[in-house]
């Protein structure tokens, strides 16, 4: 498949089946996002991968909404970036995740990005808190989103050419 074929047929999947994610396409996931660029090639991403269900769901609480897909997904990665490594850790987490995303879509693995940065729990808490928690980290870690995967209980039709909103672009 081509690279505008897998952008076309990646879509953010919500709803998954209790079916295992094959450990190979975990693996995959991750090697894309550890492959993403980073700034100064300082690559400040640590990348967790959470199947324990208690901790999902804990995820899925960590806004207070649009995380509830945790819940019920096969697997979660969060993606931790240590803000002393670089100043760029938003662009670089950002990166990694859309890598990993269109990963997960190649492999017809359901996956949908869940913003923690800037985002609250419904008792107002920082999202980015609620998580550091979780995982007892140091408050150098950042946490710009999670991956959620599973595979797909159904999935949205993919994008298509016609959608291209040519207006937004300009020539000089
Ligand atoms: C930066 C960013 C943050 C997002 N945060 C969430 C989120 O917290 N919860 C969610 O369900 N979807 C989230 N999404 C998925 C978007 O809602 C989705 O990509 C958009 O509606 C377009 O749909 P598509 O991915 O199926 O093309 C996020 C996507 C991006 C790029």
């Amino acid at each position: 498949m081509s690279l505008l074929e897998i952008i076309l047929k990646r879509r953010s999947v919500r709803t998954y089946t209790d079916e295992e994610i094959p450990e190979n396409k975990i693996e995959k996931i991750l090697q894309a996002g550890l492959l993403a660029p980073t700034s100064r090639n300082r690559k400040p991403c640590e990348f967790y991968v959470v199947k324990d269900k208690e901790i999902l769901e804990k995820l899925s609480k960590s806004k207070a909404s649009g995380s509830s897909m945790l819940e019920n997904a096969n697997t979660a990665i969060v993606v931790f970036a240590d803000s002393e490594k670089a100043d760029t850790w938003i662009e670089d987490s950002s990166i990694a995740l859309a890598y990993m995303d269109l990963m997960a879509n190649e492999l017809d693995i359901g996956s949908c990005w869940c913003q923690s940065h800037l985002r609250f729990s419904a008792d107002n808490k920082k999202s980015e808190e609620v998580i550091k928690e979780i995982f007892s980290m140091d408050s150098k870690y950042r946490v710009v989103g999670i991956l959620s995967l599973g595979i797909a209980s159904s999935k949205p039709e993919g994008h298509n050419l016609s959608e291209i909103d040519e207006s937004k672009i300009s020539y000089f």
